[in-house]
């Protein structure tokens, strides 16, 4: 596979330009993860970028429905496993086994709050800290469509103290 059938992938299925940019942010802390763990870059990339392919078309059915797409695409089963992983076990049956399917999944759900947490600030995320979000999460009705349970249950999975990730994440959001 290759980053550019990727974008194509992702551009033909996702209209929306803040999904767009939503997968655009998953996928830069997938590469910031894989770098730091010695994996490879290019595919932890592309399962941030592509791990919410159908959620525009299908969300009904997201991410089974995104399968058949990647398969035809030529994508291998333990990256369609990690696809599958970030919906478990509420759209999937499939657990979070690899370390790509665990930091996919630790990376879905806090990109959205660092996102949103950044557009209150003048500087955007510049003006971004780790602690000022950590603060920012307990306050229910910022972001209340962001799951928080799952954003703690990610980290946890991967090992990393909140506030830790938290920073990795907005690190990794300035490259996009
Ligand atoms: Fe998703
Ligand atoms: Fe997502």
């Amino acid at each position: 596979m290759s980053a550019e059938k990727s974008v194509e992938l992702l551009e033909k299925y996702i209209e929306n330009v803040n999904l767009r940019n939503h997968c655009y942010h998953v996928c830069a802390c997938m590469k910031f993860y894989a770098d730091k763990l010695g994996e490879n870059q290019d595919v932890w990339g592309e399962a941030g970028l592509l791990h919410d392919l159908d959620w525009e078309k299908f969300p009904d059915t997201h991410p089974n429905t995104a399968v058949p797409i990647l398969e035809e695409a030529g994508y291998g089963k333990d990256f369609i496993d990690a696809i599958l992983g970030h919906a478990y076990p509420d759209r999937t049956d499939v657990p979070r086994e690899s370390l790509m399917a665990k930091y996919l999944f630790a990376c879905d759900e806090v990109t959205g709050l660092v996102h949103a947490y950044s557009l209150m600030k003048p500087g955007g995320l510049n003006d971004v800290e780790s602690r000022g979000v950590v603060k920012k999460m307990k306050d229910k009705g910022f972001a209340r469509n962001v799951n928080r349970e799952d954003i703690k249950k990610g980290a946890e999975e991967i090992g990393l103290e909140l506030q830790v990730h938290i920073q990795n994440v907005i690190t990794a959001m300035k490259t996009v």
